[in-house]
This record gives C-alpha cells, sequence and structure tokens, in this order.
C-alpha cells in the first residue's frame, strides 16, 4: 500500500491534509467532500487521538482497480476471470515464508485511529480491515471484509453476512466448540485488498488468488497467537479469535445501501495482539461510497460476465454501477431473441445482487445509466422489452422481502433492424477546440 500511496503523491492524486481532523465525523465530511470534487485520495497528517496518519478514497474508481489488476480500462472483467482462472496454479506456491521482522511496534486498539463515521453510528468502527482466517477442517484461506466496532482494547463486534465464507468458516469452529483464528489486515497491499472482495469455490485459497493476480508468492510470516500467515507488506495486524456461542449488540451503522442498519446480535471478536509496521499508514473506508462501491461493483460484475460468457455467445462487458443491485451487459447481438437469453442467464449469476438486469447494444456505455435509459426508451416498446420476475429472495439481509423479486430490460435495438438505430455524428466534432472560436 505504501508503494501505491508513494505512485499518488508522485502523479499528483493526494490531497494531503495537514490540518487536525476529528476522527468522529469531521474525517469522513472531509472524505466525502473530496470524493465529491475531484475525488481525490486523501491523506490525514493529523487526525487527533492518534499518532497515525490516516489514507482514505484509496481505491476509489474502476479506473484505478483496472489499473492494480494491470487491465486496460475496459477490461477489468476479462483479467479479473484470467487471474480465477490463474488462481489454482498458484496453490501450494501462493506464499514465501520469512522470519517475522524484528521492527514491529506492539500497540493497543486505542492507539490506532478510532473513526466514528455517520451520525448515528454506534461508535467508532474499522471498515477496512480484510479478515484472514482458515476453514477449521480444509484449511483453506479466506479474505473477506466485515466491519467490526470498537468497544474495547479486548473486544470488537463484528458483522459476518451469512451468505459470506467467514461466516461458514466461523460456524464450523462453532458447531466444535471451538473459537476461529482470524486476524484482521488494515492497509493491507492492493493485490490482497482486491482478493477480499473475491468470492471463489469454496475449495480455493483467496491468498493464491492475490498472488496470481501479482504473479509472484507473497511474503508473509507467521502470526503471534496462531498458526495464520501474516502477508508482510500489511501496515496493522490486529490478531484475535471470533468467539463461539457469543452473540452481542453492534450497530446501527450507516452501510453500503446508504442507509443505518439496526442493532442486531453480532458477533464478539477477542483482540490478542495489535502491531504495526514502524510508521504505519492507517485506511479508512468510507461505506457506501466511491471506495466501497467500487470493488464491489467490479467483482460482481466479473462475476457476472463470466457467467454469462461460459453460457451465451456475444458478451462483450458488464457495469454494476451505481451500485450491485443493478447489472448492465453489452452484447454484439447474434440471433432474434438473444437478449432475453441474457436476461434469464444475468438473473441466476448472482443470487445475492443483480435485482435489476439491463441488456445493451456494444455502442452503449455501461457506465452511464443516463445513456443505458436512452437506448431502453429508444430503441423499442417498454411493454414487451420489460421481464419481471416475481417472488424471488434477493439480498440475504431482508427482513420485509425489499429485494424480493427481480426486474430485466431488454434496451437492444429489435435484431434485424441495427441499421436504422446508427447513431447520428456531425463530422469533425471530435477534433473541435473551443477556445479557438471564442
Ligand atoms: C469495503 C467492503 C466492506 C464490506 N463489509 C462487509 C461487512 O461488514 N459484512 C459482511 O458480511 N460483508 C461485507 N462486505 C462483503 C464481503 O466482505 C465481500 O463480499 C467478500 O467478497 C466476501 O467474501 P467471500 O464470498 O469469500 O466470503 C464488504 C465488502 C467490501 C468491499
Amino acid at each position: 500500500m505504501q508503494k501505491l500511496v508513494d505512485d499518488l503523491r508522485a502523479r499528483d492524486e493526494l490531497l494531503i491534509v495537514r490540518k487536525e481532523v476529528d476522527p468522529c465525523h469531521e474525517l469522513a465530511a472531509v472524505t466525502r467532500a473530496a470524493q465529491h470534487s475531484g475525488n481525490k485520495t486523501v491523506l490525514f497528517e493529523n487526525v487527533s487521538g492518534s499518532a497515525m496518519p490516516v489514507i482514505s478514497n484509496l481505491y476509489n474508481s474502476r479506473q484505478r482497480l483496472c489499473e492494480m489488476i494491470g487491465a486496460e480500462p475496459e477490461g477489468f472483467c476479462t483479467r479479473w476471470n484470467d487471474i480465477h482462472d490463474h488462481t489454482k496454479s498458484r496453490a501450494g506456491s501462493e506464499r514465501t515464508v520469512i522470519d517475522r521482522p524484528t521492527d514491529l511496534v506492539d500497540c493497543s486498539i486505542s492507539d490506532l485511529p478510532l473513526i466514528t463515521y455517520h451520525g448515528k453510528d454506534a461508535g467508532p468502527y474499522f471498515t477496512s480491515a480484510i479478515f484472514l482466517a482458515r476453514h477449521p477442517d480444509t484449511g483453506v484461506e479466506n479474505l473477506s471484509f466485515h466491519r467490526s466496532m470498537f468497544i474495547s482494547d479486548e473486544e470488537l463486534r463484528v458483522r459476518l453476512g451469512s451468505s459470506h465464507d467467514l461466516y461458514r468458516y466461523q460456524k464450523a469452529a462453532e458447531e466444535k466448540g471451538e473459537a476461529l483464528d482470524a486476524v484482521m489486515l488494515i492497509g493491507a497491499e492492493p493485490s490482497l485488498f482486491l482478493a477480499g472482495g473475491a468470492s471463489l469455490p469454496g475449495d480455493w485459497s483467496e491468498v493464491a488468488f492475490a498472488s496470481a493476480m501479482k504473479d509472484a508468492p507473497i511474503p508473509s510470516y507467521k502470526a503471534k497467537a496462531s498458526d495464520l500467515m501474516i502477508p508482510a507488506s500489511t501496515q496493522i495486524v490486529i490478531e484475535g479469535r471470533i468467539l463461539p456461542n457469543v452473540r452481542r449488540p453492534e450497530g446501527p451503522f450507516g452501510e453500503v445501501m446508504g442507509y443505518y442498519v439496526e442493532v442486531g446480535d453480532n458477533h464478539v471478536f477477542e483482540v490478542l495482539h495489535v502491531y504495526t509496521q514502524p510508521s504505519p499508514i492507517f485506511h479508512s473506508l468510507l461505506c457506501g461510497s466511491n471506495e466501497d462501491l467500487s470493488l464491489l461493483e467490479a467483482r460482481t460484475a466479473a462475476k457476472t460476465w463470466t457467467h454469462l460468457n461460459n453460457t451465451l455467445p456475444g458478451i462483450i462487458d458488464v457495469s454494476c454501477a451505481p451500485s450491485m443491485m443493478n447489472t448492465t451487459i453489452k452484447i454484439r447481438q447474434q440471433y432474434e431473441g438473444h437478449a432475453r437469453q441474457v436476461l434469464m442467464a444475468a438473473f441466476g449469476a448472482h443470487l445475492d445482487y443483480n435485482k435489476v438486469c439491463i441488456v445493451v447494444d456494444e455502442d452503449v456505455d455501461i457506465f452511464d445509466l443516463n445513456e443505458v435509459m436512452w437506448a431502453f426508451t429508444t430503441r423499442g416498446r417498454a411493454d414487451t422489452r420489460t421481464m419481471v420476475i416475481p417472488d424471488v429472495p434477493g439480498f440475504y439481509r431482508d427482513a420485509n422481502k425489499d429485494h424480493w423479486g427481480r426486474l430485466g430490460l431488454d434496451a437492444t435495438w429489435p435484431f434485424h433492424r441495427a441499421n436504422e438505430f446508427e447513431r447520428k455524428k456531425i463530422p469533425g466534432e471530435e477534433s473541435i477546440y473551443l477556445a479557438d472560436y471564442t
């Protein structure tokens, strides 16, 4: 992560805040202002209550994620799929084992920046931490994000979504009456950050996915309290264990969909060791903002692309902008009815998301919903190009069935009439430089 920060500084993509900032709301408010005004990454040099600088809005756009994985601007899905395909071949060689560095600095949770993000949040939260854990039976390693509420130096409370691997790992340990060893990685290297967003088959290691992304092993050292292996580039490490048969109130918290999630009885993480690199940078992530949504958007789009590409011809690209609930698929039409088959397949590509799916032709910008809706409204009928699938469950946390049902929109032109939908152009418009005319 340090290298990424240095690169951003050199490219003048870093907004450096030297003024002292309050970690309670002010830091989040400045981050949001930066996101809405140029979307620069922000480095807070002086956060009250902690000696550590804080970086926010770091993985702030799909373009940046493309850079991180070595993809062309519109090639995220295909590159992610290639990494996926290479993951198995990295198994067993995904890391090199090194001695634990001697210059790590022990500290406690309350030495870290304790950031409260939203007005009704129950308290400070860790939002960027990647949990690393091993399945208690198979030993397969998993990386995933889980927000964690600060209670004390000894205790955090964690939200483990029931559709995620860490939930299953913890359940398997709990059934044996055991705690699940886990480490929280804050400020891990970019490949691990991206791998934290990946959902792989249950017997695949997500550390191997990170290694496949870099095409190199991840240097790692043994944890202090368990056999878990800590990626050596991690800025801040919190070691601990998720306790069996213990649930305590966590929340409310301002969450990914833009609303508060009510207080609920959630898992308890017992903190055993906290340590940092000699001059660590703390990574703050504003939930539901560009930084959260870019990864969720891109990895959901990639999963959908892979599923569709394995099922049907003519799939060009997929976007889940502005949020994973919405999926837009760009195709090159191959036959009459092709777009409707793509819609059917897209509904099944991700059972939590893909609530609204839209298929467009190859000339439409799938990252611009204005253009997508323009295509729907100008290329055919509204009634026969709309598909409603009633009464299907969606997002896993949905007590009131707000996410049930699916909507599909075929926004493509009629298959045999493509020539009628050629987009008009003004000759020379792309080379006009307005200053020459004023
Ligand atoms: C920044 C960020 C924060 C997240 N926070 C949570 C969370 O608090 N709880 C949760 O269950 N999932 C959360 N997620 C979703 C999962 O961590 C993520 O989907 C991950 O890929 C799950 O991996 P798995 O399918 O291997 O379990 C978050 C995702 C991101 C990108």
